[in-house]
């Protein structure tokens, strides 16, 4: 970084930071003290400012209530031994953010301002990262049409904003899955691949009807014939079979995960099979009976890697093997946490230390 943005900080007077239960953490429900915000008019970023963290005040006619273009990442901060803030793949996150804004037809967040605003408040607030084991501070960065205007078009303004918060776990347990075969989450052709806020209301209700079913989440399939794997709930979704990690490419309707990237990474350097390469459903199915198959998992920032324990697939529930034989996942799990506690090295320069 060449120079720095100049960003106006409002601190708070009224920090929440002493009624926080550390000890108790869910996913996304607690907030840090601040917030970043900059408004896109006229063709640029502008005031750029972190603030304590707020309700904002939105026009009726606020053209993401209406038509959702409206997009986010996830990503986390952890502290290594010595204290030193660490995050993991933030230049990733930037950049899948401008892919997101291209397809959603939203002006791009160069990745200086993206950095800038992290790094600023994720510093301000660094006495909010958690340090006990399988906790971080969850950053999200989102942007948004702003225009009071109901006619469907791009709003002209936008808003992109930064909130943090302490985080244990997205699941606490091993998942229990269904196969869906007649809801879709995305097409080809439609906005799958873009971190979108509509991808996300649009699989709550097959999930949900799912969930009255007695599973945690659903895997998705392709929209045309539910003939392929896609991901798992929301996030991408990897298997191991005959010793091979195998997982969908990804493609118009499949997210560019970052961990599922960074799992990859590390699988080919260890020198295991990877195939990136569609998954057909009875070939999942057949490997299961046949019992090559050994570890089916979600991958993806919130949970890491999300073991799943059961697939339900047309009426019969799948059992799969006990998750603590399942060495591939639980090293790539226990690499991931490692690398971003600063306990393994960062051979591949996914580490952003700042402060
Ligand atoms: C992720 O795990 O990467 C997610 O995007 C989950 C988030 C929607 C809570």
């Amino acid at each position: 970084m060449t120079e720095t943005l100049d960003i106006q900080v409002t601190k708070t007077s009224n920090s929440k930071l002493p009624g926080i239960d550390f000890d108790n953490l869910a996913f996304g429900r607690t907030f840090s003290d601040h917030m970043f915000i900059a408004d896109y008019k006229n063709g640029e970023w502008t005031d750029l400012r972190i603030t304590p963290y707020q309700n904002l005040s939105i026009s009726p006619a606020n053209a993401t209530l209406h038509y959702a273009q409206s997009i986010f990442e996830g990503l986390k901060a952890h502290k290594n031994e010595h204290g030193e803030i660490m995050i993991f793949r933030p230049e990733a996150n930037a950049q899948r953010l401008r892919k997101s804004a291209e397809r959603m037809c939203m002006p791009p967040v160069p990745e200086e301002l993206f950095m800038e605003a992290i790094e600023s408040l994720v510093l301000l607030d660094k006495d909010w990262i958690p340090n006990k084991p399988g906790t971080s501070l969850y950053i999200r960065p989102f942007q948004f049409a702003d225009d009071p205007f109901i006619g469907v078009r791009p709003s002209e303004t936008y808003k992109f904003m930064v909130l943090t918060g302490p985080v244990s776990g997205y699941y606490s347990e091993p998942v229990k899955v269904k196969i869906e075969k007649h809801f879709t989450r995305a097409s080809k052709g439609g906005v799958g691949s873009a971190k979108t806020a509509g991808n996300y209301a649009a699989s709550l209700y097959p999930a949900r009807q799912a969930q009255a079913q007695g599973y945690h989440q659903l895997v998705w399939t392709d929209g045309k014939n539910h003939e392929f794997i896609e991901e798992s709930g929301t996030m991408n979704i990897m298997f191991v079979i005959n010793d091979t990690l195998i997982t969908p490419p990804t493609s118009d309707s499949i997210l560019p995960g970052i961990t599922r990237e960074s799992a990859l990474i590390l699988a080919r350097d260890w020198g295991l099979n990877v195939e990136e390469r569609p998954v057909r459903v009875d070939e999942v199915i057949e490997a299961i009976e046949n019992g090559s198959l050994t570890e089916a998992f979600g991958i993806g920032t919130a949970a890491t890697v999300s073991h799943i324990a059961v697939i339900g697939y047309e009426g019969t529930d799948y059992k799969l093997p006990a998750v603590e034989n399942r060495t591939i996942s639980n090293r790539i799990l226990d690499s991931l946490t490692r690398i971003k506690l600063g306990q393994e090295e960062d051979r591949f320069g996914w580490i952003r230390k700042i402060g």
